[in-house]
């Protein structure tokens, strides 16, 4: 069902500063940075490595856009840190209705478009023992 590890998200308040972190620190560079204004978030991706199925890993850094986003909510009652944790697959469309039929909280249907040309859709923490987990496929 599930190829790779896509990436695992991480919440901060200020994207510039947390790029600098992870440039000065780990030695990992901006592969890619965009604004998803639907989802109120500035992010950017690091790329770690290739992958088996011809795709790559990333960490991907995330910064609201504004207070009342997911994201800016997170910041709000958790702090800064780990946000989410992305499984790719070939097939968001189909990997979402088979773990939706087990009764998951399935929270976009369809999928919708995330970084990088992809299509996403998460599963809520609460039937995930605490961990947002978000289903990706990446852009052909
Ligand atoms: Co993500």
């Amino acid at each position: 069902m599930f190829t790779r590890l896509d990436h695992v998200g991480i919440a901060c308040a200020d994207l510039e500063q947390s790029i600098l972190f992870y440039r000065n620190t780990l030695g990992l560079e901006v592969f890619h940075q965009e604004r998803n204004e639907e989802q109120g978030v500035v992010e950017a991706m690091l790329r770690l490595n290739g992958t088996d199925d011809g795709q790559s890993s990333y960490i991907q850094l995330l910064a609201p856009t504004r207070l009342d986003s997911p994201v800016g909510k997170f910041l709000r009652s958790h702090g800064p840190g780990l946000h989410h944790l992305a499984l790719g697959c070939p097939d968001v469309d189909a990997v979402s209705a088979a773990v939706g039929d087990k009764r998951m909280n399935v929270l976009f249907r369809p999928p919708r478009p995330a970084s990088m040309g992809s299509r996403a859709t998460f599963l809520h923490p609460h039937e995930c023992g605490g961990v947002l987990i978000e289903i990706v496929t990446a852009a052909g």
